[in-house]
């Protein structure tokens, strides 16, 4: 994979990756949805552990696609294509699956991403403030700043959990028009001062534009409504989120539907990385992995002894 990428991308590590592999547990014949393909990490693992598994992958960031191109060209088990994981149950139809085995949302930026200046998504590089997962459309961070009144700003930050929201849109607002990230911060920095601690005093601002810009909760809620249905018996929906406010929806999806007969919940408590993991990979520091598994039959499904009904 690193080879088909450009020289400048920085390599992205799997989070979780053996514990998310546990859960999958992929089996020769079995099909699997990687929601969030980024760089394949998760994709990899999966192909790798199990001879005749196969694989869909999704991303709507078509820098994701040479990655995935240059795996399918070597590799007929697995699929890419590009689109939003809120629209899981289409691509499904379009590849002709009805039920699948497995299916994993990791959910957030890759490091390439993160370390792409360009894309607008960095605290710590100056760059145009974008935040699109796809480049190719919608509004970017800086138009949905300059278009959205200070309440609506204060709002959005509020509900990222920033306690000093309204001071934030104050400046945002009198600093407009906003162009870069560098003037984000800046307009962040001026409400609430310099970094005292060891998280930067925009994060949860970022976080919070970023959310909003590519529509996240709605996104998830569509995806946490579709994918569940297209389990197959003891099929497996694993989510990786990175922040409460991603955490939480996927928490209350998963209680609610481990109440009917049809699911149960993998733990009861999320799966975080270990010592040895946030350690090595700073990213996977925040990660939190939620399990969902289908324990009764899909209505009509037949499981046949191969396993390999549909
Ligand atoms: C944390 S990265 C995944 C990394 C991947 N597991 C790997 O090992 O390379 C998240 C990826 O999800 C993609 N993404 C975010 N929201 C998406 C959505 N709604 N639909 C499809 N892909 C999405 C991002 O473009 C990014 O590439």
């Amino acid at each position: 994979m690193t080879d088909s990428m450009p020289p400048e991308s920085p390599a992205h590590v799997p989070v979780l990756r053996d514990t998310v592999l546990r859960w999958l547990a992929p089996r020769s014949g079995g099909r699997y949805v990687d929601g969030t393909f980024g760089r394949g990490g998760h994709t990899k693992a999966i192909l790798e552990a199990a001879p005749g598994a196969r694989v869909l992958g999704l991303d709507k960031d078509p820098e994701a696609a040479p990655a995935a191109a240059a795996l399918a060209a070597g590799e007929p088990r697995f699929r890419f294509l590009a689109g939003d994981f809120s629209e899981l149950g289409s691509a499904l139809d379009r590849v002709g699956w009805d039920l699948v085995d497995g299916i994993l949302l990791d959910l957030g930026l890759s490091s390439p991403q993160l370390e792409t200046p360009e894309r607008g998504f960095s605290l710590r590089h100056d760059g145009p403030l974008d935040m699109r997962f796809d480049p190719g459309s919608g509004e970017t961070a800086a138009e949905l700043l300059d278009r959205l009144e200070e309440r609506e700003i204060a709002d959005l930050l509020f509900g990222m959990g920033e306690r000093r929201s309204r001071a934030i849109a104050w400046r945002i607002v009198g600093r407009r028009p906003l162009r870069t990230t560098g003037d984000l911060r800046a307009a962040v920095i001026a409400a609430v001062g310099p970094r005292r601690g060891r998280i930067d005093p925009a994060t949860r601002t970022f976080l919070a534009v970023r959310s909003a810009v590519n529509r996240e909760p709605q996104v998830l809620a569509a995806a946490l409504h579709e994918a569940p249905g297209r389990l197959r018996r003891e099929g497996v929906l694993a989510v990786i989120s990175y922040h409460s406010g991603e955490d939480r929806p996927v928490k209350h999806a998963f209680r609610r539907l481990a109440e009917e007969p049809r699911f149960e919940l993998g733990t009861r408590r999320p799966i975080r990385p270990d010592e040895d993991e946030s350690g090595a990979n700073r990213r996977s520091r925040s990660a939190c992995l939620r399990i969902l598994r289908r324990i009764e039959d899909a209505p009509g499904e037949i499981v046949r002894p191969d396993g390999d009904g549909r």
